[in-house]
């Protein structure tokens, strides 16, 4: 077995927080060892309870979409993880407990696969991963349009969560979660990595 695959082994049974009691399956992530680029999400939703993947629903088709149409690439060249790996009841809002709870099991993924750019979807990831609060005041729309130098001489790019930009209608907020993506490229690139 793999670290990632002793990590992934061990988190299937986590009863860390009381999101074990109504998940159907623990979603892990999409991991690609190799990859120079993890995404980070909010919570998996219904549809990635029951497929035990991190977004298949339409936000993930939109997140699909943006990956292959800025970086040139498909979900089997990154790694797609979640702040919490259980979904909440209903899609409520993850709670800090929770999150706080899981981060150990993120923090895991951060230090097995040590990518050089990470890109947060929306307030929770952006919130946890630049501050490490994810109940911090500052929000998605002033942090991101930018690129943060992070822990390890990695860069963290915050952006837009594809949920937010699908209720925008896809105006304003999905051309600026495209150049978000462009800038997680030529991070890539800075690196001198490639997908
Ligand atoms: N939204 C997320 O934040 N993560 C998923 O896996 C699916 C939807």
């Amino acid at each position: 077995m793999t670290k990632l695959e002793t990590i992934a082994a061990a988190a299937a049974t986590c009863t860390k927080c009381d999101l074990a009691s109504t998940r159907t399956q623990v979603v892990f992530g999409r991991i690609s060892e190799q990859s120079p680029l993890m995404i980070v999400g909010e919570a998996p939703g219904k549809d990635e309870d029951e497929q035990g993947e991190p977004f298949v629903g339409r936000s993930g088709k939109l997140l699909d979409q943006v990956m292959l149409e800025e970086l040139g690439v498909a979900r089997d060249r990154v790694s797609i993880v979640n702040t919490v790996m259980c979904r909440p009841p209903g899609n409520r809002d993850p709670h800090a407990n929770e999150i706080a709870a899981c981060n150990e099991w993120l923090e895991a993924k951060l230090d097995a696969l040590a990518p050089k750019v990470v890109i947060t979807l929306g307030n929770f990831a952006t919130r946890l991963l630049l501050f490490g609060d994810p109940a911090a005041k500052q929000g998605i729309t002033k942090l991101r349009g930018q690129s943060y130098p992070w822990r390890d001489g990695a860069v963290l790019v915050p952006t837009f969560h594809p949920a937010a930009v699908l209720r925008s209608g896809g105006g304003p907020p999905l051309a600026q979660m495209r150049a978000d993506f462009i800038r997680a490229k030529q991070a890539i690139a800075a690196a001198g990595a490639t997908l």
